[in-house]
């Protein structure tokens, strides 16, 4: 395939080719190869989603945390991983482990109203072309009662031109912070030869459409970076203290709010 739809005008960057990375994907994160997501990811997305018996891994690449998940529900067949992208959906099927796998996008789930227990959209909506219609759908399916988790790259202290700075010059080292209010899409290259496309809103860009849509936030979890993670840092005490993850939990006691109140 590829299938994926955009409506991004032509000044935007290009979406990520998410098939043509789909090997770089499996190789650096899963099965191990990541500590952030062995240490800290799994275990949060399994504890915070405990007791949902129903639950959807939205944009679930080679489909390490719906394999995860499949240990919270009754039987494997509860948790279904979304990806619109063939080539990390044929590594989550080649591994097997239970999840039951769709190709759709999270701009438009192909599910009824209030389907799932649990949602989890774990570093994906940066990449997704239309963040707030994503927001909507993740609301949409999610049943009264029910938890979403959403986990994203720090958007205060790793935003674009965010991040640790040496001058040897004026011999400082210290975190800078980039234009946090500005909306941008930027392109990365997270690994050498290996450009990805993300876009950075404030927190509120977040928070505010899903108490919108009625859900509530009931927990927001900043982890320190694992000390393993940093074994080459520079300077580890301001390291340590600049969150690379941020995790939201939102919860689903009422029904939209009308619009205009
Ligand atoms: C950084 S990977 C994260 C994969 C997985 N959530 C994890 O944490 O292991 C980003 C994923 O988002 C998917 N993706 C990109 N655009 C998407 C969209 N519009 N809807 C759903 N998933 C999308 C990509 O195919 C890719 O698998």
């Amino acid at each position: 395939m590829t299938g994926v739809e955009s409506s991004k005008s032509d000044s935007e960057p290009p979406a990520t080719d998410w098939d043509e990375l789909a090997p770089w994907w499996r190789a650096t994160f899963s099965n191990g190869a990541d500590l952030e997501y062995e240490m800290q990811i799994l275990p949060l997305a399994a504890a915070h989603l405990l007791g949902c018996d129903r639950i959807l891994d939205l944009g679930t690449g080679e489909g390490q945390l719906a394999r995860r998940l499949v240990a919270n529900v009754p039987e494997p067949g509860l948790v279904t991983g979304i990806d619109p992208y063939s080539g990390q959906l044929a590594n989550a099927l080649e591994q097997g482990g239970g999840p039951v796998y769709v190709q759709a996008r999270g701009e438009r789930l192909p599910f009824k109203s209030g389907s799932f227990d649990g949602v989890v959209c774990c570093l994906v909506i940066e990449h997704a072309d239309e963040p707030d219609q994503v927001l909507a759908e993740m609301a949409r399916v999610l049943a009264q009662g029910g938890r979403l988790l959403l986990l994203i790259n720090h958007p205060v202290v790793q935003g674009p031109g965010s991040g640790f700075v040496d001058d040897r010059v004026l011999d400082e080292r210290y975190w800078r912070i980039g234009p946090y209010l500005t909306e941008q899409v930027v392109i990365e290259e997270v690994d050498p030869g290996v450009p990805v496309r993300f876009a950075h809103r404030p927190l509120s860009g977040y928070i505010n459409p899903l108490c919108e849509a009625g859900l509530v936030l009931t927990r927001l979890e900043e982890p320190e970076p694992p000390l393993e993670f940093l074994s080459d840092s520079f300077d580890l005490s301001l390291e340590r203290a600049m969150p690379r993850l941020c995790l939201m939990c939102f919860e689903h006691r009422a029904g939209p709010l009308p619009v205009g109140e």
